[in-house]
């Protein structure tokens, strides 16, 4: 299959893009890189520098005749969609359904896009959340995410949402609340003290990127069409989750606690049972398991190797 991978140069979409290319497939990478180095780039991808809503995307699509979409180039940050939720809603609502409308006319035969649990479930009453269509994000960045499903699932383009839990593992970059995992370990790799805002008893589903983008690969190939929960159905405390860190790292480290931050989600779990019946996925990598590999990852960027 020919692919395209909008945020391929990111986070979780370079390392989408090593794992469809190791399974066989043509990966084109779209990605504006203005937050993403280019170290991360597949020497057997084709890369397009520009915005996955430009008027030159026409052009890739009829240029590169791709089979399939993997949709993840997105404002991440759901404080940064608090302060300016028009930004927010332009890349993640109105330049997104500008790529639809491409890629309908292209005959594009599978959009795969990736959602949040998070963002969409909040501080949901049912723990851990199965698939909820009447969830009630609290933040634009939650709603942008909800209201880009609605628009492919009107498009008539066959798709998968996959509402992801906390994804975290190699390339992470140690910014915003998605990254706590490569905040902690950077700052115990430059033995400083890290923070934790709260009581930090509040909860999270750490899933793991490896056990993520074999989610998508799977994705592709399905007959089914609509949501699915991407996580691990664990809660980690962010409390225990600095313990499990600093065990690994086995050195001594320091924490300073600092008030909540508004609109903070205390508890965030997903079931992912469908995962398993539609795409015979389950996480297999354990959280200390990934920890580890992570931690090792950044130390040896920091020895810049
Ligand atoms: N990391 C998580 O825990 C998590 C959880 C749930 C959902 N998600 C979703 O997964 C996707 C990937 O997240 P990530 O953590 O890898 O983030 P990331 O910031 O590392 O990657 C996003 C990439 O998209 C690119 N990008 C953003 N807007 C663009 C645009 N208009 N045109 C072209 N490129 C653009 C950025 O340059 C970046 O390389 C996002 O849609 C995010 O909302 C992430």
């Amino acid at each position: 299959m020919k692919i395209i991978v909008t945020g391929g140069a990111g986070f979780i979409g370079s390392n989408l893009v090593d794992e469809l290319i190791f399974a066989g497939h043509s990966v084109v990478v779209v990605d504006h890189y203005e937050r993403s180095k280019t170290r991360f780039e597949n020497p057997k991808a084709k890369i397009y520098k520009i915005k996955f809503a430009d008027i030159e995307m026409a052009s890739v699509f009829e240029k590169e005749k791709p089979d399939a979409i993997c949709h993840l180039a997105a404002q991440i940050s759901v404080t940064e969609s608090v302060k300016n939720p028009q930004k927010d809603a332009q890349n993640n609502i109105v330049d997104s359904i500008a790529m639809l409308e491409m890629a309908k006319k292209a005959g594009i035969k599978k959009i795969i896009f990736s959602s949040s649990g998070g963002g969409i479930y909040g501080d949901h009453p049912e723990i851990p959340t199965g698939i909820d269509l009447n969830a009630n994000p609290l933040s634009p960045y939650g709603i942008g995410k909800q209201s880009f499903e609605y628009y492919l699932a009107g498009s008539g383009i066959p798709y998968v949402a996959l509402r992801l839990a906390n994804v975290y593992g190699p390339r992470q970059m140690s910014e915003g609340e998605a990254g706590v995992i490569s905040i902690f370990i950077e700052k115990i790799l430059k033995s400083e003290p890290a923070k934790i805002f709260g009581d930090g008893l509040a909860t999270r589903d750490y899933v793991s990127v490896g056990d993520v983008c074999k989610a998508f690969v799977r994705a592709l190939t399905t007959d089914y069409t609509g949501i699915l929960n991407i996580g691990t159905g664990v809660e980690t405390s962010v409390k225990e989750l600095w313990q499990m860190v600093t065990d690994i790292s086995g050195q001594e480290t320091s924490v300073i606690y600092e008030a909540g931050r508004d609109g903070e989600v205390q508890r965030s779990v997903i079931d992912a049972t469908l995962a398993k019946e539609i795409l015979n996925w389950q996480p297999e990598v354990e959280l200390t398991t990934g920890l580890k590999l992570t931690y090792d990852w950044f130390k040896k960027l920091n020895r810049g190797v």
